[in-house]
This record gives C-alpha cells, sequence and structure tokens, in this order.
C-alpha cells in the first residue's frame, strides 16, 4: 500500500467511526450568526485551523474545497456564497463524501438558509481537480496537504494554482514543524495520516507555495498545535508542531521575489514629517505600515537609522504596502 493509499484508508475508518480530537486544535469552530452546525458535522471537525476567513468571502465567490471531511467548512464557505454549486468539495473517499452528503443533510434541517445544492459533493482528488482551468475564485483545503510527501506537495499545490482564476486565492491550514521531522516518523504512514509527520518546517512550506507560482502568500495565524514528546516519538529532543492558517494569491511573482507578510510593519523615525522609499511605500512619522518580509529587509538594510522595523505577529489581515 502507499503512503496515500494509507491515508484513504485511514479516512474511510474515521468517516464511518468518528474520531474527536483528530487533528482538530482546541478550539470551537467558527461561529456565525443564524449558523448551526450539527453534532455529527462538529464531530468530525478534522481541521487544525480554519480556512473560512470572512473578508475574503464577499461577492458569493466559488469556493473549491479540497479534502471535504465531515463538510463543516464546505457548509461555513456555503454560508457566504448562498447560491447552487458555489462550494465544490472534492474528496476520493467515498465513506467520507457519504458522510459529509449525511451531515450536510441534517445542517439542511437546522438552517433555513441552507439547501444541500449549494454543496456539491465531487470524487476527485487534489492531484487532479475535477473542475476546469481558472475556473474557481477561492480554493480551500484544511489539514490534507501536510499529509503529502514533498514532491506530492508541490504537485497538489500546482493544481490549485490551474484551477484558480487569476488573482484568485488559496485558503491553507496545515500543521508546520518547528525542525526537521526525523525520518523514522515521516515514514510512519498512520501518523502522516494522522497530520503528525509528514509536516514541513515554516520555511520549506512557504517556499513550496512561492515555487507552485504563488506571488503573494499571507500568514493569518500561527499558534502550538501539537507537541511530540521524546518518549513516545522515539526523539531525542521533543518536537514542537505548529497551526499555520495562510491565503496565497494567483499573482505574479515580482522580479525581485514573493511578497510574503507575517506581520510586520515598518516605523519611520524622523527627522521629516514622512519618508518615500522611492520603491512604492510612504511612512508617515511615526506610524507603522505592514509590509511584507521583503520590503522588511529591504528598508532595515538600507534605511537602519530612519526606520524601524517590527517583529512577525504571524498575524496578517490586508492593508500595507505591495
Ligand atoms: C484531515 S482530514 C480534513 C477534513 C476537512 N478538511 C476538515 O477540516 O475537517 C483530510 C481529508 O482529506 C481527504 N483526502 C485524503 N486524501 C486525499 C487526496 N489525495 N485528495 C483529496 N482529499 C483527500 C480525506 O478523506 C479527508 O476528508
Amino acid at each position: 500500500m502507499t503512503y496515500l493509499e494509507s491515508a484513504a484508508k485511514f479516512y474511510s475508518e474515521v468517516a464511518e467511526t468518528p474520531d474527536v480530537g483528530l487533528c482538530c486544535v482546541q478550539s470551537t469552530p467558527l461561529q456565525l450568526p443564524g449558523l448551526k452546525i450539527p453534532l455529527q458535522m462538529q464531530e468530525m471537525n478534522y481541521g487544525c485551523g480554519t480556512t473560512v476567513h470572512a473578508a475574503e468571502l464577499s461577492g458569493a465567490p466559488t469556493v473549491l474545497y479540497v479534502g471535504v471531511g465531515g463538510g463543516l467548512e464546505a457548509l461555513q464557505f456555503s454560508y457566504f456564497s448562498r447560491r447552487a454549486g458555489a462550494v465544490i468539495a472534492v474528496d476520493p473517499v467515498d465513506e467520507m463524501r457519504q458522510a459529509a452528503a449525511r451531515n450536510l443533510e441534517l445542517a439542511a434541517e437546522d438552517n433555513d438558509w441552507f439547501e444541500t445544492s449549494f454543496v456539491e459533493l465531487r470524487q476527485g482528488d487534489a492531484f487532479s481537480l475535477p473542475v476546469a482551468d481558472a475556473s474557481v475564485d477561492v480554493v480551500a483545503q484544511n489539514c490534507l496537504f501536510n499529509i503529502f510527501e514533498p514532491e506530492d506537495l508541490t504537485r497538489a499545490l500546482q493544481e490549485t494554482y490551474r484551477v484558480l482564476k487569476p488573482g484568485g486565492r488559496l485558503v491553507m491550514s496545515d500543521p508546520i514543524a518547528t525542525r526537521a521531522i526525523p525520518e523514522h516518523l515521516q515514514q510512519d504512514d498512520r501518523l502522516r495520516a494522522m497530520c503528525l509527520s509528514g509536516a514541513l518546517t515554516y520555511e520549506q512550506y512557504v517556499q513550496r507555495i512561492i515555487k507552485a507560482g504563488f506571488g503573494q502568500v499571507e500568514v493569518r495565524t500561527r499558534r502550538p498545535y501539537r507537541l511530540l514528546d521524546k518518549e513516545n516519538y522515539s526523539m531525542d529532543e521533543n518536537l514542537l508542531l505548529e497551526s499555520l492558517d495562510t491565503v496565497s494569491f494567483k499573482v505574479d511573482i515580482a522580479d525581485d521575489g514573493a511578497c510574503v507578510f507575517t506581520g510586520k510593519t515598518a516605523i519611520y523615525t524622523g527627522p521629516h514629517s514622512y519618508f518615500d522609499d522611492q520603491a512604492g511605500h510612504i511612512l508617515t512619522l511615526g506610524v507603522p505600515v505592514a509590509v511584507c518580509d521583503k520590503t522588511a529587509r529591504n528598508m532595515a538594510k538600507s534605511h537602519p537609522q530612519q526606520v524601524v522595523v517590527t517583529d512577525s505577529t504571524w498575524h496578517y489581515d490586508g492593508g500595507g504596502c505591495c
């Protein structure tokens, strides 16, 4: 059995017998006015963060959701679009699509505004998405791509790039590792399927996104996810996994590299009332301006006396340069 087949088998099992606590973080799913999430759906929350960011979802976008799980986030996305077929949810595991269909039926009973036609469940997988080129506004995946080995991750990212419209958004939530995960854990297919041993480091993960062609990456959240302790996982030291929520844009990569926003700001300290770096950034005296990491690096290097650059907050949701 390949690791992908092991993962499919694992998810067929947890589709039939929900595994409360698998992947999920210790927080309740995003609550929205007038949205009731059926208990069965909540128990199948196999995401490690969130991909539903209200600010991304104006204009009733078409969303392609990869790896539907119990259907929780497909339901949340449909809350914003509210039209037939606006959310296309893909999963290769028959039992998982069936479980999602059952949960969405329950959601339709509990929510006046929701119709099951809002979410179209399709058989397919992350490496061959069953939609046309440049046809969707948003692609989302939660806690799936970390399962993939690095070259498969690149293939899956390239496939999302193919189906997104120009300017479209890839919204992801995945575990990342604070250092390389030892080989003996990476080779454990069950741990990989459980989203515990396939994670890349932050730098590797972001570089894969850029390698697939995305010109802008924004970090929405980065927080502790799981601790792999040295005794149970046979390591010299404990290993912390973090959960990383990102939004990546299908825009061209600038000649001097992609823009990655991690919550840094640049602040002009004087002596004038403003500072113009002649590269598109105007800083008013004393006022923090959000900048991408590339701009932060450039400013700190070119004007170390006049510009203070603050640390990454690991939370950025718009505004600023570029
Ligand atoms: C960790 S669960 C996450 C489920 C859902 N995103 C959530 O947040 O609850 C991974 C999901 O991806 C599906 N999956 C497994 N292999 C896949 C593949 N190659 N392509 C697409 N989906 C896959 C599984 O069946 C499962 O539904």
